[in-house]
């Protein structure tokens, strides 16, 4: 039997405005290329340019961290010149003399004697006729050199004469053809040396017109997700895996080719173009929160971490006050003038939350948290401040604590209930990454509802899960190194998952309270299989025996699988103390409360695990007996939209089967469902069946892996096809 019983006049807490958001991060190419709408890939000529303190392994491509991290360094930076090309004669060569500034490390010198040079953009130019495209060079040369620039194949050309020292040369070109696949040309016939120190091309239309601005077609995308806030610019690129790939605030503002660039640990360089100003800009523009996360004095902890001496912890605290300062000052200070200096004479009032660290945690990341967070308190309170670890239970303040989920899709369906029991007394929660991972790097529909089972959770729990955020956002179809994405982009087109049309969903039904409302379902066996494995020892079967000394660490339903794709159970004893922990994808569960045992010399256990049962024996004494949590195939969450007279029902069927569900409500129903989609079929359509009918009750039929928004003039929307397919239902009060 399915259904639901929603309790309208129970209220169980108010919506919190700020649930659904966005988080950013320059993964993939999100960023030039991308989001930021920079055409020309390399536009610096610093590809390839090899951190500071690292060391570069031509042999395997990758370079080698100070700490020993071994990373990939290959996108043909060190051959030739990445993402350019000189044809038909001409000639070119990097030159690291005599740069346009000291944040430039390099500059190109040409000679064309006929010959043109061209910028293939990221994975070819996009151009449409009759658009027009903003450029710039910087450029010099000893002689004066007429240089034409056009887009290859088109008619217009625009020709400057360069000659002396730097300047920079400007103008709009107009497609003549759309050309997906446009490449930009510089060409001259003159011999003479010219060295290019800074190049830019952007589409004049941006979102909002903006200039250095963003792609408009995925801007609108976000819009659509009627986000509350933006956390940027990271994730692990806050971090880093050195000294020199740490984000800093004061690399990223002021005029572009100012900006130092930046070696992003997901293997590529970035301008810095995207800075802080721009994310302000625009969160500012969206309408919605600014989250900063800011780098508390160390590099990634699960890159062979470097905990930072005091003073470049120092270093770093300052920079982010003087981020704060340059966010929120009046112009008439030092920060707030650089700020108006760059087009925004008035604070950034969005600017609400700071994010101390990226996935932090454990002693070190303790001892920095608090040092931040007390100073960054005091002088700045009107910001929330959030912890990567629950630093709570250290005794420290707290007021929200981030989460990361990256696991597989029952995983989530089975945590649907994780903040249920939440301490109420405790920090609250941002959930600000999560995706079905394992076994659905292409973006799945079956991902995509184990998470909207799993935001049923969030959602029910809102007084304390404040927001939640789907990681990452974006990735280039050219340029990939984490999936899933929830956008996919090339130079023109874009299309999105599964899990995007949920967040639509959800953040488009959003109510003032969530009502009081049970589920009632079936649920199915979590475990099929796995095997037992010790210290290198792998069996079958049922029974696994063992002896140990001081410790063990025994895994269980093991799928023999690694990293990211990891599912196993965990059995460990050390110091006395008992653990049974579940490793899924890069996300942990805490099957029993930890338990101490007294251990002998030599200790002797037995680990019986059968079905979704196990049972551990140490010393002749239970010490552990579980059946683990079965897969609920029905999960749900209500809300009410008071204005409206709307109950806002989403409900998620996880099973492979077709479920009617009967939904009951302590307010009369009406009986009128209206389907205003198109193909393929709809869940149902019309009217109600008088059979099921019933002034307070009536019953939706959900298909398999599917799931439904219902309103009141509400939206019955199916995930199997979630864009074709809305339905109204009317419940009357
Ligand atoms: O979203 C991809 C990465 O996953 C983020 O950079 C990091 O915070 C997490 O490990």
């Amino acid at each position: 039997m399915y259904g639901v019983e929603i309790k309208t006049s129970e209220k169980l807490t108010e919506v919190s405005e700020s649930l659904y958001g966005l988080f950013f991060e320059d993964i993939n190419r999100a960023g030039d290329g991308g989001l930021y709408a920079e055409l020309l890939r390399n536009r610096a000529f610093d590809d390839g340019i090899v951190p500071n303190g690292c060391r570069y392994d031509p042999a395997t491509k990758t370079v080698v961290s100070p700490t020993g991290w071994v990373t990939s360094f290959d996108c043909c930076e060190q051959e030739g010149v990445a993402g350019w090309e000189a044809r038909n004669g001409a000639e070119f060569s990097l030159t690291d003399r005599e740069t346009l500034n000291d944040a430039r490390k390099r500059a190109l010198t040409i000679r064309f004697g006929g010959g043109t040079v061209v910028n293939l953009g990221f994975g070819g130019i996009p151009v449409e006729k009759g658009k027009s495209y903003r450029f710039y060079m910087f450029a010099k040369s000893e002689e004066a050199v007429k240089v034409s620039v056009f887009f290859n194949g088109g008619e217009k050309r625009r020709v400057f004469e360069i000659s002396g020292d730097y300047k920079k040369y400007e103008c709009e070109l107009t497609a003549d053809v759309t050309d997906n696949n446009a490449e930009l040309a510089l060409f001259s016939e003159s011999a003479a040396a010219v060295t290019l120190g800074f190049t830019s091309l952007f589409p004049k239309d941006t979102f909002m017109g903006r200039e250095n601005g963003m792609r408009r077609s995925l801007a609108e995308r976000l819009v659509k997700l009627r986000p509350a806030f933006l956390r940027f610019p990271g994730g692990c690129v806050v971090e880093g895996f050195s000294k020199d790939t740490v984000w800093r605030f004061a690399d990223t503002i002021g005029p572009v080719w100012e900006r130092r660039p930046h070696w992003l640990l997901w293997s590529y360089m970035t301008t810095n173009g995207l800075g802080f100003h721009e994310y302000l800009q625009f969160c500012e523009d969206l309408g919605i929160a600014a989250m900063y996360v800011l780098n508390c004095g160390m590099t990634c902890q699960g890159r062979c971490p470097d905990y930072f001496d005091r003073t470049l912890t120092e270093e770093l605290y300052n920079d982010a006050v003087c981020a704060i300062l340059y966010a929120t000052a009046p112009a008439d200070t030092e920060w707030g003038a650089k700020r108006a200096e760059n087009g925004h004479a008035e604070p950034f009032s969005c600017l609400k939350y700071i994010e101390i660290g990226n996935e932090n945690y454990g002693e070190e990341y303790f001892k920095r948290y608090e040092s931040f967070y007390r100073r960054l308190k005091e002088r700045f309170p009107q910001f929330t401040y959030i912890s990567t670890d629950h630093t709570e239970t250290v005794g420290l303040p707290t007021e929200c604590v981030d989460e990361h989920f990256y696991s597989d899709p029952v995983f989530f369906v089975t945590n649907s209930d994780r903040y249920d029991s939440l301490d109420r007394n405790g920090p609250d929660i941002y959930c600000g990454e999560y995706a079905a991972t394992v076994g659905c790097r292409e973006g799945t529909l079956y991902g995509a509802l184990g998470e909207a089972a799993f935001l049923t959770g969030a959602e029910r729990n809102q007084d304390k899960v404040k927001m939640v955020s789907y990681a990452p956002l974006f990735k280039n179809v050219g340029y990939v190194s984490w999936e899933p994405d929830l956008i996919a982009f090339d130079g023109s087109r874009d299309h999105v998952i599964p899990s995007y049309h949920v967040l639509e969903m959800f953040a488009g039904s959003r109510g003032d309270y969530v009502c009081g409302h049970s589920v009632f379902t079936e649920s199915s066996r979590r475990i099929e299989s796995g095997c037992f494995s010790c210290g290198g020892t792998v069996s079958d079967g049922n029974v696994f025996n063992l002896r140990f000394g001081s410790r063990v660490s025994v895994r269980f339903w093991d799928k023999q699988r690694d990293g990211e794709d990891q599912d196993r159970y965990e059995w460990t004893v050390e110091n006395g103390i008992s653990k049974i922990v579940h490793y899924n994808g890069w996300s942990t569960e805490v099957i029993c409360k930890d338990t101490p045992c007294e251990l002998s010399a030599d200790n002797s256990a037995e680990l019986f695990a059968e079905g979704d049962r196990f049972r551990i024996t140490l010393n002749g004494r239970v010490l552990h007996e579980q059946v683990i949590k079965p897969v609920p195939d029905l999960t749900g969450v209500c809300t009410v939209d008071i204005a409206e007279g709307v109950v806002f029902t989403k409900l998620v069927n996880f099973s492979a089967k077709e479920i009617f569900v009967k939904i009951s409500c302590d307010v009369q129903m009406e009986d009128k469902a209206r389907h205003t989609g198109v193909e393929p079929k709809p869940v149902f359509t019309g009217i109600f069946p008088p059979i099921l009918r019933q002034p307070h009750s009536t019953y939706a039929s959900m298909p398999s892996f599917g799931f439904l928004v219902l309103t009141k003039i509400c939206s019955v929307k199916t995930a199997m096809h979630p864009t074709a397919n809305e339905f109204e239902v009317i419940f009357v009060s």
